[in-house]
């Protein structure tokens, strides 16, 4: 019963959707299991662009079981409109699937989101506004508002008048806004409701029976490590756990149905919103990076901070979430850098280095980056189709990333498009072992 996680293993938007079709088209269900709309994953193919929120990646596959699980926290209205903009380019949505127990992210989550950022002026987490923070919150605080509850009136509108009682206070501003009027958000989202109940289903289940079946199936995370409300760089982070761990609460499945965990990164690393970064680049060379790799946000629009490869965080990402393999996107953009730098430590405040990723707060805000340094290549790699057709520093600096990181890299992204992927030896040597019930990775590796 094969069951692949596919994480961030950086600050997020590594390339997971991307990642998450290809193995889609070899597999039989995708499952997002945290997260909500923050979460902007994109999929080109056939000439065409898909920008997904809430989505699965797998849904571009005809006959894919696509979950929105438990974890998830779930806005209606973006995802009837993800709906309706897929139906009107030809999808068939008729896979999806959500959980009767995701929460929902519901008007009030919205403006607390917004006004919470306001109010932390400076100190902004730079949160991509969907409400994800005060979901996940009133998730905690027995509060929520769950996708079940849509299906009848007399319930969610109790729902809704105890979870807007303790927040009083914060929603004052907001007294005369429509948005909160009880019987107008009532109305909208018993509306949400009759448009989803035909994909609400006890989703845990399905997902074992496929598991049970012997199908791959792929566990498709949002964000990343970094971002982890636990593990990632705390405050600066998202509400809920990106890491692999997840996957099981998320989905409602046990941690033995996990085979494999595949972490995504960049050749180098971007971050949107704030927190520390210490790879982070300015001047031309992030601005060169920047324009040649599209680092503009997927929800948001937003520039993201680019910065060389950090090898340090990657190996806390790989520990925290037990890679058995990596994901190594966006290889092209580096193309035409004379050298490249990959941080291998950091050195602190007062001159300790650091090998590991720390854990105090204090320290990392301080932590400063050292580099090795790297010959880079100025070739095009977007024509490459295979290991070897790489050029030889491109092949070095790999090499370099896999055994510091000791994970090996199945996956080589160069370029937007499905098909500008290599996968690599070892991708054929993990899969086509049998180890993992999944033969049809290895099957057609282009690397033969
Ligand atoms: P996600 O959130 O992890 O799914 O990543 P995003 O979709 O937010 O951002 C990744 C961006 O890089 C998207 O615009 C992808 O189309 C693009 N992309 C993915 N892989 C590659 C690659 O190997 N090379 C290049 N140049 N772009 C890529
Ligand atoms: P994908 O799945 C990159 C960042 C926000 C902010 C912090 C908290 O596309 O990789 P939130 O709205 O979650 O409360 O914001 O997390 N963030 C992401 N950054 N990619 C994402 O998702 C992100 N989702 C949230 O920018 O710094
Ligand atoms: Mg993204």
């Amino acid at each position: 019963m094969p069951g692949i996680v596919v994480v961030g293993a950086q600050w997020g938007d590594e390339g997971k959707g991307k990642i998450t079709d290809l193995l889609a088209e070899r597999g039989d269900a995708v499952v997002r299991f945290q997260g909500g709309s923050n979460a902007g994953h994109t999929i080109v193919g056939n000439g065409e662009t898909w920008k997904l929120h809430l989505m699965p990646s797998g849904i571009l596959h005809p006959g894919k079981l696509c979950v929105i699980g438990n974890g998830v926290v779930l806005d209606p209205k973006v995802l009837t409109d993800e709906l309706d903009e897929l139906r009107r380019r030809g999808v068939d949505t008729s896979g999806l699937r959500i959980s009767a127990n995701a929460h929902l992210i519901m008007p009030y989550h919205l403006l607390l989101d917004h006004a919470g950022e306001i109010k932390l002026g400076r100190l902004q987490i730079g949160t991509t506004r969907r409400g994800i923070g005060p979901c996940y919150a009133d998730k905690a605080a027995r509060l929520g508002i769950r996708v079940q509850d849509l299906l009848d009136e007399k319930i969610l509108k109790k729902k809704i008048v105890a979870a807007l009682e303790p927040k009083r206070l914060s929603l004052r501003e907001f007294a005369k806004d429509q948005r909160l009027d009880l019987q107008a958000m009532t109305d909208e989202y018993l509306t949400y409701g009759r448009r989803m109940q035909m994909y609400i289903a006890d989703t845990s289940r399905l997902v074992q029976e496929r598991l049970d079946a012997g199908d791959l199936v792929v566990f498709e995370g949002a964000q990343g490590a970094l971002l982890d409300i636990d593990h990632g760089t705390y405050p600066f982070v998202t509400s809920s756990n990106p890491v692999a761990g997840a996957a099981c609460i998320g989905a409602g499945v046990g941690p033995k149905d996990i085979d494999e965990v595949w972490g995504v990164t960049k050749g180098y690393t971007t971050r949107v919103g704030a927190g520390p970064f210490p790879t982070e680049l300015d001047g031309s060379l992030a601005d060169e990076l920047r324009q040649r790799g599209g680092e503009f946000g997927t929800v948001t629009g937003r520039s993201r901070r680019v910065g060389w490869l950090d090898l340090v965080a990657l190996r806390y990402a790989a520990r925290i979430n037990s890679l058995t393999a990596l994901a190594v996107t966006k290889l092209d953009v580096l193309s035409g850098q004379e050298k490249l730098c990959v941080c291998t430590h950091y050195r602190g405040a007062e001159g300790a280095e650091f090998d590991h990723f720390p854990y105090h707060q204090t320290v990392l805000h301080h932590a400063v980056a050292e580099y090795e340094e790297m010959p880079g290549w100025s070739e095009s790699l977007r024509d490459c189709r295979s290991e070897h057709e790489l050029p030889e520093a491109a092949r070095n600096y790999l090499q370099f990333i896999a055994d510091f990181i000791k994970v090996p890299i199945a996956l080589i992204g160069l370029g937007p498009g499905r098909d500008e992927v290599i996968w690599t030896k070892a991708s054929a040597d993990m899969y086509g072992s049998g180890a993992v019930a999944a033969p049809a990775l290895a099957a057609e590796p282009n690397d033969r």
